[in-house]
């Protein structure tokens, strides 16, 4: 939530600023704003809205000049969105400016402290309570620096100093970029909870919120942990910290190139995502297989296979998309390896407080590695002494730095805002990471390799699931009217089915559900009229007849039914179902990898019949960095 930018350098910093805020628009688009200084002064656009309707038409009525600045993209939590919420914020005399992605918890006892020294604000942001706290240790020190002799100075910058001194008196989160007028040489960065990488170039420096931004420009960057304070100039990066750890930091490579942000000749980021499926799951089983001994291995578990056969329970937190893959999860480790799986909502899990024992492994899955409510139950699990492993895309990101291992999805950047290729990744890891466990228990070799085979011939039958597009779209513009939508699916395909309304609700808009389909009777299938399709999903296998059978009482009460199912079973449900969607026969537990490809494609096709923003739907960022 909330995205940052900081360049210093030779460029002109506003283009670079601009570009990089683009990319990071996926995490928050209620307002953006730029600030350049140059010639002592500060130059500060900022508007409401999305950036190419608000800061980049004000930019070309007035453009910014200058080789230093700092930007940022709003996912508004303290204040509506308005011109004046947006940051950068300045402090009380003008000389300090600063952008956040965070949040100061204590901003109201700080606000307090500040209106009765005389402050006034004019937003009704915490950021802007941070900029003034900035501004008043930077008119101290800047006053105690006069009268120090000389040998007494510290070497820090006063900005620096400044922005330690206070990020002391903070309680919260935060990543923020910050200069100071009278410091026209330097730009300091700090973060706390929030993500905040450099990138370093040659002869320029920069400050990010994630690698999108500056991957054009570099491919060289330090993660920054939490406490830690950077202090950059053209061609130097000196780290500090808060605490007493001692500074230190390796520049790594990023992974990705330029081209993995384009959006190319995809209309949205969300068609290319989906379109990039077969390949993502490539990617997430490539080099993970061994045929010989029909298993697989993961370079980063750090976990001896003894260890794992001593798991006797897996935790599973995680949010959203990341949820729906744990819930898959849990059928393939309890089936596969015959281990008792619980999967929780990372929200509910950081307060509760379940038993973990010696034998329970704890397993936090997410796609930015940045999300707070994962992160939290991590952070706490830790703490309590329990070995946490971390299924992750982001590389670098503070989840997959903070956990014990764990297995990167390696699916390239996600940027639309609706999880698509995570999801596939994340369910291939989880059945890799299921044949792992079942193997060094009861999995036969014969199982094994079944699975392994199936698992093969996923990224060509994904190729042919994407080829029904013409037909979903048309379903698609069948249904784009529709005020309710169900999604119904048993066993494998009851996540699945949950995340195919997910990904309905969030970008269309369309009040939708996914329940197992034996659940309707209970309760929901009074909604069932002849206006509310329901998707089953409903491949041949064990459940086939059951899942049938509640499609019959949603057809008795007149629902439009779309079916998703294997090719041998297309023609029985051309009888019973309004539309089929054929896709080719693989092991059942492996179907959701299939099925979720025409889900995610007919909640793209009505959002965008209806005119909604795919990639920035309302309401939503992509990163979720706040509670
Ligand atoms: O980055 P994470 O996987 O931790 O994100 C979790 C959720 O915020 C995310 O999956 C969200 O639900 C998506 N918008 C779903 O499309």
């Amino acid at each position: 939530m909330c995205g940052i930018v900081g360049y210093i350098g030779k460029q002109q910093a506003g283009p670079v600023i601009l570009e990089g805020l683009r990319r990071l628009e996926y995490r928050g688009y209620d307002s953006a704003g730029i600030c350049i200084l140059a010639d002592d002064a500060f130059q500060l656009r900022k508007r409401k809205g999305k950036i190419d309707e608000g800061l980049a038409r004000l930019l070309q009525a007035q453009p910014l000049e200058g080789a230093l600045g700092i930007g940022h993209t709003r996912w508004a939590t303290h204040g509506p969105p308005s011109d004046e919420n947006s940051h950068p914020h300045l402090d009380q005399r003008g000389r300090i400016v600063l952008v956040h992605n965070g949040v100061i918890e204590n901003f109201d006892t700080l606000k307090n402290q500040l209106l009765a020294d005389g402050h006034t604000f004019k937003s009704a942001t915490d950021t802007e309570v941070l900029a003034h706290l900035v501004g008043v240790h930077y008119d101290r020190l800047e006053a105690q620096t006069q009268h120090a002799h000389p040998l007494t100075r510290s070497e820090l910058p006063l900005l620096t100093q400044a922005v330690m001194e206070a990020l002391r008196e903070v309680v919260g989160t935060y990543g923020i970029a910050v200069l100071c007028v009278n410091q026209p040489g330097i730009m300091v960065g700090a973060r706390r909870g929030s993500p905040l990488i450099v990138g370093v170039g040659d002869g320029e420096n920069f400050l990010a919120s994630d690698a999108a931004a500056i991957v054009a420009h570099t491919q060289k960057v330090v993660y920054l942990n939490d406490l830690d304070v950077v202090t950059l100039t053209i061609d130097d990066l000196k780290l500090d910290r808060l605490d007493d750890a001692t500074a230190r930091y390796e520049i790594s490579a990023l992974e990705f190139k330029p081209e993995a942000v384009e959006l190319g000749t995809f209309p949205h980021y969300m068609l290319k995502e989906i379109y990039e499926q077969p390949r993502a799951l490539e990617n997430a089983i490539r080099g993970r297989l061994d045929l010989e001994e029909v298993t697989a291995k993961f370079g980063g578990l750090n976990m001896t296979n003894a260890e794992l056969r001593g798991v006797e329970r897996i935790v599973i937190s995680a949010c959203g998309t990341s949820w729906h893959a744990a819930l898959t999860g849990e059928y393939l480790i309890e089936e596969f390896a015959h281990i008792p799986v619980e999967v929780e909502y990372a929200s509910e899990f950081r307060y509760r407080n379940p038993p973990i024992d010696h034998g329970t492994l704890v397993l936090v899955i997410s796609q930015s590695g940045e999300t707070a409510d994962t992160l939290a139950g991590l952070r706490e699990s830790r703490r309590r002494g329990h070995k946490v492993l971390a299924i992750v895309n982001v590389v670098g990101s503070t989840i997959a730095r903070e956990s014990d291992g764990g297995i990167y999805l390696h699916a390239g950047p996600e940027i639309g805002v609706a999880s698509t290729k995570a999801f596939t990744a994340q369910v291939s890891v989880l059945a890799l990471l299921a044949l792992l466990m079942g193997r060094i228990r009861m999995l036969s070799a014969n199982r094994g390799r079944q699975f392994i085979q199936a698992l093969q011939a996923l990224p060509q039958q994904m190729s042919q699931a994407l080829a029904l597009n013409d037909q979903v779209k048309r379903i698609a513009l069948k249904y784009q009217n529709a005020e309710d939508f169900f999604f119904l699916g048993r066993q494998y395909n009851f996540p699945v089915a949950l995340e195919g309304a997910l990904k309905l609700k969030e970008i269309s808009y369309i009040h939708a559900e996914g329940y197992p389909a034996a659940e309707m009777k209970h309760g929901p299938i009074a909604m069932i009229d002849d206006q509310t399709p329901t998707v089953f999903v409903i491949p041949n296998g064990a459940m086939f007849d059951k899942t049938c059978s509640n499609l019959e009482e949603i057809k008795a009460r007149k629902g439009p039914i779309i079916a998703l199912t294997t090719e041998d079973k297309a023609a029985d449900l051309a009888r019973k179902a309004e539309d089929v969607i054929a896709l080719p026969e693989t092991l059942e537990p492996l179907f959701p990898l299939l099925a979720v490809v025409p889900l995610q494609l007919l909640a793209y096709h009505i959002a965008v019949a209806r005119g909604c923003d795919v990639d920035k739907p309302r309401n939503l960022a992509k990163s979720v960095t706040v509670e």
